[in-house]
C-alpha cells in the first residue's frame, strides 16, 4: 500500500442515496486499497447550514455510519471518525481563520452560489462565511496528499491550497503541503422525477430503502414522455430509466434499448425489471445494514477508535502548528 494520504468527508444531514455511491463513496471504497484513508463524517460542517435542525444531526451520524461501512468502508484499513469528537479541527481553523483574506471567502462561487439557491435556510452567518476555512483545517490537518471529492468542492480545495501556501510562506516553514483533487465522477443519475438527486425533493433510493419501497418509487418513475401508448415506440436515450440500466445492469442495456425503440414491452414492465436489478444491486448492502444497525455498540466502538487514531495524527500537526505561530 502507498503511504499517501487520502481524506475526505460527507456532512450528515441525511440518508444516503443511490447518488452519493456511484458518485462518491463506490470510489471511497477502491481508495481504501491504495491509500492510507482518513473518512470523517462532518458534524461541525452540517452544523453550519442546519444549526437550526441541530438536533437530527446526530442520528443522521449513525445513518451514515452504517451506510458507509455496509459499502464496504472498512474500519480495519480506514480510519473513520466523527468530526466532532477530533478537537483539533477547530482549533486549526482558528490559526487558518486568522491567515485568511475575507475577499478570498467572499469571492468562493460555491458560497455565493449557496446563498443565491438555499432560500429555506438563514446561511448569512459568520460560520457558513468560513465553511471552506474548516474544510482546509480537516484537510490540512491529516496532511493529506489528495482528496476525493465532486466537482463543485474544487474551490474549496483551492482555497486550501491557497490557506497552506499563505501559512507557509508567513511562518517560513514547509509544514503544509498541496493537496492534489481525485475527481469524483459526479453522478450523471437524476432523481427519480428527472431533476438532479437530492433528499430535498424527495426523489431518491436511499441505501436503506427496502425492497418494497424501491418497487414502488421505481414503478412511480418518469419515464419517455413521447411514449404515451403501448404500440408507440420509445426513445431510450431520453428516458431515465434507461440511464438507471446503464448504470446499474449495463448488461441488460442492450436488450432494453431494442424493447423500447421496438415497443415490445411497455413501460411498466421496463420499470418492474429494473425495480429488480436495484433491488439486486444494493441487496449486500442493505443487508450489511440491517445486520449492522443491530449493534449500535459495534457502532459506537468504531467511531471512538477511529476518533482515537485521528486524533494521535492531529494531536502531532498542532503542536507543529503552534510551534510555527509561536515560537
Ligand atoms: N464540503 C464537503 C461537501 O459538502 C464536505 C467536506 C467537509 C469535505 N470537509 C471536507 C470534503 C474535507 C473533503 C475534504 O461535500
Ligand atoms: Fe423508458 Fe423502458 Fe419505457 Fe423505454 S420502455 S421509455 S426505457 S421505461
Amino acid at each position: 500500500m502507498s503511504s499517501k494520504r487520502v481524506f475526505s468527508g460527507m456532512r450528515p444531514t441525511g440518508k444516503l442515496h443511490l447518488g452519493h455511491l456511484v458518485g462518491a463513496l463506490d470510489n471511497w471504497v477502491h481508495l481504501q486499497d491504495t491509500h492510507q484513508c482518513v473518512y470523517s463524517i462532518v458534524d461541525w460542517h452540517a452544523l453550519m447550514g442546519e444549526y437550526e435542525n441541530s438536533r437530527n444531526i446526530r442520528s443522521y451520524v449513525y445513518d451514515m455510519a452504517l451506510d458507509w461501512l455496509s459499502c464496504g468502508i472498512d474500519p480495519r484499513k480506514s480510519i473513520v471518525f466523527l468530526q466532532s469528537d477530533v478537537p483539533e479541527h477547530l482549533e486549526l481553523q482558528m490559526f487558518l481563520s486568522c491567515l485568511t483574506p475575507l475577499g478570498w471567502l467572499e469571492r468562493n462561487p460555491t458560497y455565493k452560489e449557496q446563498l443565491r439557491e438555499i432560500t429555506t435556510r438563514d446561511l448569512q452567518t459568520y460560520a457558513f462565511l468560513g465553511y471552506p476555512v474548516l474544510q482546509a483545517a480537516d484537510i490540512l490537518l491529516y496532511k493529506a496528499d489528495a482528496v476525493p471529492i465532486g466537482e463543485d468542492q474544487l474551490p474549496h480545495l483551492e482555497l486550501t491550497r491557497e490557506i497552506a501556501r499563505r501559512f507557509n510562506s508567513m511562518y517560513g516553514v514547509e509544514l503544509f503541503k498541496d493537496c492534489a483533487s481525485i475527481l469524483t465522477p459526479t453522478s450523471r443519475l437524476l432523481g427519480l422525477d428527472n431533476r438532479k438527486m437530492s433528499k430535498s425533493y424527495g426523489n431518491t433510493i436511499n441505501l436503506s430503502d427496502t425492497a418494497e419501497e424501491i418497487a414502488v418509487k421505481v414503478r412511480n418513475m418518469v419515464t419517455d414522455p413521447k411514449r404515451q401508448r403501448l404500440k408507440d415506440p420509445g426513445h431510450p436515450d431520453e428516458c431515465n430509466v434507461f440511464s438507471y440500466y446503464k448504470a446499474f445492469a449495463p448488461g441488460k442495456a442492450d436488450a432494453v434499448r431494442d424493447w423500447c425503440v421496438n415497443a415490445n414491452k411497455g413501460c411498466t414492465d421496463c420499470k418492474k425489471i429494473m425495480a429488480d436489478e436495484i433491488i439486486e444491486y444494493l441487496r449486500p448492502v442493505r443487508e450489511a445494514r440491517s445486520k449492522l444497525a443491530k449493534d449500535r455498540a459495534y457502532l459506537d466502538e468504531v467511531l471512538k477508535d477511529g476518533a482515537l487514531r485521528a486524533r494521535d495524527v492531529a494531536v502531532k500537526t498542532m503542536a507543529e502548528v503552534r510551534k510555527a505561530v509561536f515560537s
